[in-house]
């Protein structure tokens, strides 16, 4: 038998026992974050914060460059590299890393053109106005070719799951439907969200409509996410406190569902393992009982919720809380910080429970924290809940 025989010969082999493995990647020297979103216990809670890779890292803005910020995460090299710079920062203290992209990729593979400006955020020149505007169906009729639109983002996520060696987990993500739609029809952040509104209120079927469309999207990008070498997927529904407890049952509620549903039959279609699943509904505190029934490994929290409430209302459901640290406390002393640990520690009970929390922040870090401040947060975690 010729070499290259031999060599397609194992390769098949290997792929007959871990089914498709598109990818040869060095085995996890540190998996506990996938261990404690499948709800086992764990030797210390997993640690890391939404928006670590960003903008309150010198060396972010030293990597990025004048780059444009889509032009970076276009770019697999830029983005692999942007994504460990916590992972190397904060060596030993950080258990997750998590791509450097962005929620609105997929808008823009759907067709839509997204600014990201400067000092101000995300801004569509031509967001959607109405169902009666031709945008709308052609954004409906278009076949979203997920595979080649987003290409970018596998190829950065195959990347750095290489540059990584294994040292901790890849965090692959989307944007909720609903979030999603927001910008669709705002055009960027908002305060009064008058154009979403004005949809779920006014057009509400064409709404629902769409929502299924980002949804199904989203289903096939994280499926390729995971393909490519993402461990894990996060849901970030950032807008979900837009809505009342009665509109987010209708217009997110369902489409945060339909994503949990099909995310693993679309994986076992493909020949892939599942992957813990985090879903993110941010300030509805009012949907906690419903999102830990959603389908979801994971509830990320954000800071409106107290952790002993949380433990009440989450019972005896195998999930895993993630957060919940109020951001802002990042910008205060050690000593306050402390405090914000040590408050999470004793709320999550976690000297008793030992599983079912994964320390983060209730919402990104913001800009302007000094990094060595985080860097004190996380051995305030790993310094409360040693066990010796
Ligand atoms: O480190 C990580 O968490 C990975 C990278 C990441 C970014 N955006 C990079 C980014 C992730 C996970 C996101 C998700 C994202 N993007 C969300 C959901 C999370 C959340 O904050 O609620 C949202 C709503 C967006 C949309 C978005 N992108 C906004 C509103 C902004 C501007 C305001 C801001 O907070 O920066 C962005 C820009 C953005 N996304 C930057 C980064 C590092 C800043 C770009 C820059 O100015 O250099």
């Amino acid at each position: 038998m010729e070499c290259h025989d031999l060599s397609s010969f194992t390769k098949i082999k290997i792929n007959l026992h871990f089914g498709v493995m598109e990818h040869a990647f060095e085995p996890l020297k540190n998996d506990l974050i996938i261990r404690a979103a499948w709800g086992q216990k764990v030797e210390r809670p997993p640690i890391w914060v939404m928006r670590q890779a960003g903008r309150y890292l010198p060396e972010y803005h030293q990597a990025k460059g004048t780059r444009d910020f889509f032009e970076c995460c276009r770019d697999p090299e830029v983005a692999s590299t942007l994504t460990l710079q916590p992972i190397e920062r904060f060596a030993g203290l950080i258990d997750a890393a998590i791509i450097f992209s962005d929620i609105l990729v997929i808008p823009q593979a759907m067709g839509m053109t997204v600014e990201m400006v400067d000092k101000k955020g995300p801004h569509f020149p031509n967001p959607l106005k109405s169902p009666d505007d031709g945008q709308y169906a052609e954004v409906m009729n278009k076949k979203v070719d997920v595979a080649k639109e987003l290409d970018y983002v596998y190829k950065a996520i195959t990347l750095t799951r290489k540059k990584l060696q294994g040292r901790v987990p890849l965090i692959g993500f989307c944007g909720a439907p609903w979030t999603l739609l927001c910008y669709m029809v705002e055009g960027g952040g908002s305060k009064i969200f008058k154009e979403v509104k004005t949809w779920i209120y006014k057009y509400p079927e064409e709404t629902k409509a769409l929502l299924q469309k980002i949804a199904e999207v989203c289903v096939e990008y994280l499926a390729l996410q995971v393909k490519a070498g993402a461990q894990l997927i996060q849901v970030f529904d950032s807008w979900a406190g837009e809505l009342s407890p009665s509109s987010f049952k209708k217009f997110s509620q369902p489409y945060l569902e339909y994503i949990a549903k099909h995310l693993p039959r679309k994986l076992k279609e493909m020949g892939l393992d599942p992957v813990p699943m985090i879903v993110f509904p941010k300030g509805a505190w009012y949907a906690l009982d419903a999102a830990c029934d959603m389908g979801y490994n994971v509830v990320g929290l954000d800071w409106l919720h107290s952790p002993e409430q949380t433990l009440k209302t989450v019972g005896d459901r195998p999930i895993t809380i993630q957060g919940n640290a109020d951001p802002g406390v990042l910008y205060g002393s050690h000593a306050s910080i402390t405090e914000v640990v040590e408050e999470m520690v004793k709320g999550y009970d976690w000297a008793n429970r030992k599983k079912g929390w994964i320390v983060n922040l209730g919402h990104g870090i913001t800009p302007f924290v000094n990094p060595e401040d985080l860097r004190f947060f996380f051995q305030e975690v790993h310094r409360l809940t040693k066990t010796d």
